[in-house]
């Protein structure tokens, strides 16, 4: 432990190799050394509410029969990185209600869609699919859909599960869908709440794709949307979780991955529709 100016207490290369073969192993976030004073700034803070010292107290604690129930929950979400935006990577909202789905129901006969927001962050994905799908059900009345959003951070499935947001996050989204689907709160104008109706489409589970299950049903979702998640794992990891999620799809099914992800030199059962759109077939 060495406390420097900014009171900030550096982490020993020992903790820091401990701390990063954990998160890589159980979570398949790969830390490189770069990522040090990253980890750093974010864990200070917790390290002295803990009480503690320096970060080997800290792991020690955090490893512990203790700190197993409940600490160690805390320090994933403090790991991960959980950028999102509403609308983000707009032109795959739009394919799927412009193109996607009239053409899905002409193949396949489905119109009880089911979609699957997985590392759905805070929210912000999982209600823009909700915005997108209603806005399509206004011109098809037939269809029906249902919406998982996982994430493996609890605290950002909180937030999402409150959809609760401050005003400025829906700037990306169109006025009158902004009307629509958003109640400004009257006690603080600068907060807005996802409707409740709208946030009843939306179960929400803690789900961690380095498990060997996900509780979910094999063959289930028409549509999964995995974004901005899969570049923090490295390439193996990527390719086994895909495969997974090929399991969890109907053939013909999509799988939507972040716009600076790929499935290139991958084994995975997928035909590239669109840029980072992928199709899935036996
Ligand atoms: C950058 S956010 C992406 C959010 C959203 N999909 C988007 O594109 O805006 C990445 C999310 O993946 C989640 N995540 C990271 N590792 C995960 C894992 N092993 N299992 C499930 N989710 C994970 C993080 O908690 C975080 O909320």
């Amino acid at each position: 432990m060495q406390p420097s100016l900014q009171n900030t207490m550096s982490m020993d290369v020992e903790s820091f190799e401990r701390l990063s073969s954990f998160v890589t192993r159980d979570y398949g976030i790969k830390l490189p050394s770069t990522k040090k004073s990253m980890l750093e700034s974010r864990l200070n803070k917790k390290v002295r509410a803990l009480g503690l010292n320096s970060y080997k107290e800290f792991l020690d604690y955090i490893f512990s029969d203790e700190g197993k129930q409940g600490e160690l929950y805390h320090v994933v979400d403090l790991i991960t990185t959980n950028k999102t935006d509403f609308f983000r990577e707009a032109d795959h909202f739009h394919f799927l209600s412009k193109e996607f789905l009239g053409k899905y129901k002409t193949e396949t006969g489905r119109n009880n869609i089911k979609i699957w927001s997985a590392g759905c962050s805070s929210g912000e994905e999982p209600y823009t699919i909700v915005m997108a799908m209603e806005e399509y059900k206004k011109n098809n009345l037939d269809t029906t859909y249902s919406l998982l959003a996982s994430d493996v951070s609890t605290r950002v499935i909180q937030t999402a599960f409150l959809g609760i947001y401050d005003i400025d996050k829906i700037d990306p989204v169109p006025l009158d869908l902004k009307r629509n689907y958003f109640l400004r709160s009257k006690s603080n104008p600068k907060l807005v709440r996802v409707k409740p109706q709208y946030r009843k489409k939306v179960q929400f589970k803690r789900i961690n794709f380095m498990d060997n299950h996900y509780g979910v049903s094999k063959a289930e979702y028409d549509i999964i949307f995995c974004r901005n998640v899969l570049i923090y794992f490295d390439k193996p990891t990527q390719e086994r979780v895909i495969n997974k999620f090929c399991s969890h799809l109907k053939p013909g099914g999509l799988l939507f991955l972040g716009h600076s992800e790929s499935i290139i030199g991958m084994n995975v059962p997928l035909r590239q529709i669109r840029p980072t759109v992928y199709r899935y077939e036996e």
